[in-house]
């Protein structure tokens, strides 16, 4: 059994920020942002808005196209380092979607590189486990956990959700012709958000006895990064991970029609393009408009390219993500 991507959709804010308006907050400008990153603006939830939200209205778009009913929907995964509820956002989007069977719904965490993992767990699921119609979200609000009086940090990210839908087939026709995926928690000390205290909080006195309980209620730190670092490791990881899915789909690169990267710097895309040798014709770039939506970049930038009609059917895309944990991986997809 195969499967194939059906739908996509996907959502941002409605609240836009510009480079001009983050100057007024932190010692930054325009002309440093767009040079070095190649993003002008970013989107940022406010109000009543939420990721559940963003994610269910990305999810709808992608079963409109798809013509598949939500009662249809047996699996959904939802790639998110930031849900509504630190129990998982997935479930909730399985209600705003009004899914009346109660389809297995659940988180992957796994920042930027997320929606790869997503898709790679959807076609697993249907191959193995008998699935027959996989949502892969891929929906992240950075803006809840960056430190907005940090420049090197803040002027980088934004939020969105973006969505696809995979359907099992009776033929082997499959839309996932090759992928190749990796995490290095050593490099974890150059991006993180971790939990403030946790190794001090409940401390053993010689005796057994409880020193100090209960524990102090605990809360995350802000990302944290060291961006050198992590140019470094997406220029290193990517280029090679992408050879190791198209060997493993056994295509040349020169059979790719585009290069859909994480969103995260211009400079990164055009590094792994450069070294690739895929001309900047067929890389696809939004990041101007919405910055690094983590987890959500890859599907709002391949919703607008299907939308556009830039991608279209039988279309060879080489997706890859990068990011916290340290993760990443690629596909080779063919939409
Ligand atoms: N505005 C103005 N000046 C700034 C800003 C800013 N926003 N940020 C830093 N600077 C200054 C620094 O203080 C430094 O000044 P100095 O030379 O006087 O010390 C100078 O600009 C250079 O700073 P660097 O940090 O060395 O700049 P760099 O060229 O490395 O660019 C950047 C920084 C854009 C963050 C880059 O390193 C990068 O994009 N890294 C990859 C980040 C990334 O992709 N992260 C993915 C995370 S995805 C996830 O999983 C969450």
């Amino acid at each position: 059994k195969g499967c194939k991507l059906i739908g996509c959709g996907s959502a941002v804010p409605s609240l836009k920020i510009s480079n001009d308006e983050l100057s007024k907050i932190v010692d930054t400008n325009d002309e440093w942002i767009s040079v070095r990153t190649g993003i002008r603006n970013r989107r940022v939830i406010s109000g009543k808005e939420s990721l559940t939200l963003l994610a269910s209205e990305a999810a709808k778009k992608a079963l409109e196209m798809a013509q598949v009913d939500a009662d249809d929907v047996d699996l959904i995964l939802m790639c998110t380092s930031t849900p509504d509820d630190l129990f998982g956002g997935a479930p909730q989007v399985q209600k705003a979607l009004g899914c009346k069977k109660f389809p297995l719904s659940y988180d992957i965490t796994a920042a930027c590189s997320g929606f790869v993992l997503g898709l790679v767990s959807a076609a697993c699921h249907i191959r193995g486990g008998g699935f027959k119609n996989v949502l892969v979200i891929g929906a992240d609000a950075l803006s809840r956990i960056v430190d907005w009086s940090d420049r090197g940090t803040c002027i980088l990210f934004g939020d969105a959700a973006g969505a696809v839908l995979i359907q099992a087939t009776d033929t082997e026709e499959d839309f996932l012709l090759g992928f190749d995926v990796h995490s290095d928690g050593d490099g974890n000390r150059h991006l993180n958000a971790p939990l403030k205290g946790n190794e001090t909080d409940s401390e053993l006195g010689s005796n057994g006895s409880v020193l100090d309980f209960p524990p102090r209620r605990s809360s995350f730190s802000c990302v944290q990064m060291n961006g050198k670092e992590v140019f470094r490791f997406a220029c290193r990881c990517v280029p090679q991970s992408i050879e190791n899915s198209l060997a493993n789909a056994g295509i040349p690169a020169s059979s790719i029609d585009w290069l859909l990267l994480h969103q995260a710097n211009q400079r990164i895309l055009d590094a792994v393009s450069s070294r690739l040798e895929i001309p900047s014709e067929q890389v696809i770039s939004n990041l101007a408009n919405y910055g690094n939506t983590s987890a959500a970049s890859i599907p709002l930038a391949l919703d607008e390219s299907v939308r556009s009609g830039k991608v279209r059917p039988g279309h060879t895309i080489a997706a890859a993500g990068f990011g916290a944990g340290l993760t990443w991986g690629s596909a080779i997809l063919r939409w």
